[in-house]
């Protein structure tokens, strides 16, 4: 381990400045194989840069939470409106129609359930990945988590080196455990943390200073929702974190609890990629639940 007297905190972050090795349309994608590229393009607009990805994977921890107690009625008709489905197996297999034609984010980390303690201790076999064409593979790393910080940069390695053997990359996921701060020094450890493990995209949260995150992560960045806002307020997160460099939104609860799930995301998509403001954007929401 490194020395850690005088572990100094980062002050350049060269905001405003656009990395200066990029020449593909993806942050840190330029040096990777064409496979990879490929899946990446189908997650990332190459026109924008940007995506809008649909999570729907709450029902590995949390069963059939709000919104999802029927992904055939609830989330399949969203579908069309999404760049990018992220999802489980079980759901992918049993009821996404695979001729949706979207690309997946695999959920492919597992542990425990919100009863008992955050773990995740198993990842999937890589050939069920290859078998479901998934465009990247997520896994969830717990940074300043005493007993689930190695297993799960362990289980995100991992990951990485059997996605890299098969073109498929791997989205770190950084955890929010009760016991972390949510402050945009903790998002940016944890962000390179997955990034500099193998991640060739990074789930986090937007916050106060998200620029810094954003700016100090090799890899493209989207943002989770959280909790469900209030239908404006979730359209200000997206287009704050958009501004703030992220490449587009990883979100689930704010789209599927929503009034109108589909307006909803129709909204979010026009915010990210035709970047809408808050105002057009909750004005078109309105229109489109009409
Ligand atoms: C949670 O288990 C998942 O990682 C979700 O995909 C993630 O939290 C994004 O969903 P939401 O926008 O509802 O936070």
């Amino acid at each position: 381990m490194a020395d850690m007297d005088d572990l100094r905190e980062g002050v350049n972050f060269g905001l405003g400045q656009a990395s200066q090795l990029d020449n593909f349309h993806i942050k840190g994608a330029s040096n990777l194989g064409w496979g990879m590229k490929d899946r990446l393009s189908r997650i990332f607009n190459p026109k924008t840069g940007r995506s809008v990805m649909l999570a729907f994977d709450h029902g590995f921890i949390m069963g059939p939470t709000s919104g999802l107690e029927r992904i055939d009625l609830n989330i399949v008709p969203l579908t069309e409106y999404a760049d990018c489905l992220m999802c489980t197996r079980g759901i992918l297999q049993s009821t996404i129609p695979a001729n949706v034609n979207k690309p997946v984010c695999l959920r492919a980390d597992a542990g425990t359930t919100i009863l008992t303690e955050l773990n995740r201790n198993v990842v999937i076999d890589i050939e069920d990945a290859i078998r479901f064409n998934v465009s990247a593979m997520a896994v969830m790393v717990a940074a300043g988590d005493g007993e689930m910080e190695a297993i799960t940069i362990s289980n995100l390695t991992r990951t990485a080196d059997l996605g890299n053997r098969y073109g498929i990359p791997v989205m770190g996921v950084t955890a929010v455990g009760k016991q972390m701060a949510r402050d945009s020094r903790y998002f940016s450890l944890a962000s390179r943390v997955c990034a500099e493990n193998g991640a060739t995209i990074v789930k986090t949260y937007y916050c106060d200073g998200f620029e810094k995150v954003a700016a100090s992560c090799p890899v493209p960045i989207v943002i989770a929702g959280g909790k469900k806002l209030p239908e404006k307020e979730a359209l200000e997160l997206c287009y704050n974190a958009i501004n703030d460099g992220a490449a587009g939104v990883d979100m689930g609860r704010n789209v599927f609890q929503s009034e109108a799930p589909a307006a909803m995301i129709q909204a979010i998509h026009a915010v990210v990629h035709n970047n809408l403001t808050p105002d057009q954007g909750y004005e078109m929401f309105l229109d489109l639940s009409k």
